[in-house]
């Protein structure tokens, strides 16, 4: 008898599915047998050591690496780089480290996230401006938008850079390392901000983080990524230190056990 499907599965079809998928960058293996499949309205927490193809599985559902065997499906397309079908919102960790002797204002840089390729040399937009406003307002910069980028904190920065994928109306936003050189209370009020995303506007987010502990406080669902996937599945059931060195063929250095102090894998990445 067939396994009663959940109430996602029955009602909505997965925004991402990815198909056995395996992707290979100079010549090496990055990503060995992924599946997986996202549905609307989840708030994912990618995690895994420096290198474990975190960025790769992003890259590839963007459609800018191209599966070596396997299959990616993105609201029912295959990704393309060009055209994210203006669902789909991209923070990447590089975004925020603007260029400093680019002037512009946050209010500049969100409204370039309204410009496309149809709208590129048209002055009216219709809504443009609201759309700016709304999308300022939601990242909480209201009181800065006319305030020079480079003269905002890291995390202000970020936020603004979120804004500007917000306006693109995206419904699922990848966002890789968001977290990094945050202080706490940026850093808290950042992830805030995602978990009402998620659960007011309905987004679906995607967020890769080596912040392990942050991460677990706000991801509903929680993957391990090693070069395959190695745990994928609610953050309350995310295996403990112990059994996430299992999942990754670490085996104990002594013979009794040791009292284990650090993330084994948090101390690879720099900040
Ligand atoms: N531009 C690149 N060209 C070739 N190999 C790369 C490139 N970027 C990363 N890699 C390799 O791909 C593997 C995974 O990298 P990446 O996906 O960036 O890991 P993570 O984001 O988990 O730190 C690493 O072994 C890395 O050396
Ligand atoms: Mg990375």
């Amino acid at each position: 008898m067939q396994a009663k499907a959940t109430e996602e599965e029955c009602c909505d079809p997965p925004i991402l599915e990815v198909n056995n998928l395996s992707v290979i960058r100079s010549g090496k293996i990055v990503l060995k047998d992924v599946d997986l499949t996202v549905h609307k309205g989840e708030f994912i927490g990618l995690v895994g050591p420096n290198g474990s193809g975190k960025s790769t599985l992003l890259l590839s559902i963007l459609g800018v690496l191209k599966p070596h065997t396997g299959s990616i499906s993105i609201y029912g397309n295959v990704p393309n780089p060009r055209n994210f079908f203006g669902r789909i919102g991209w923070v990447s960790q590089a975004a925020s480290y603007l260029p400093q002797q680019v002037k512009l204002s946050v209010r500049e840089l969100v409204m370039l996230g309204t410009i496309n390729s149809e709208n590129l040399f048209s002055w009216f937009v219709s809504g443009r401006k609201e759309r700016v406003s709304e999308a300022i307002k939601m990242v909480g910069l209201e009181d800065v938008e006319n305030m020079d980028v480079s003269r905002l904190s890291g995390g202000q920065r970020q936020r603004a850079v979120i804004a500007r994928a917000l306006v693109t109306e995206a419904e699922f936003l990848l966002l890789d390392e968001p977290l990094v050189g945050m202080d706490r209370d940026a850093r808290n009020s950042l992830l805030k901000l995602l978990d009402q995303l998620c659960h007011n506007s309905g987004k679906t987010i995607l967020m890769v983080s080596h912040d392990l502990t942050a991460i677990r406080q706000t991801a509903h669902r929680m993957i391990f990524l090693e070069e395959k996937i190695r745990f994928d599945g609610p953050t309350s059931l995310f295996p403990d230190l112990e059994t996430l060195a299992d999942l990754r063929g670490i085996t104990p250095a002594h013979d009794s056990p040791v009292q284990i102090q650090e993330i084994p894998w948090a101390e690879e990445v720099s900040e």
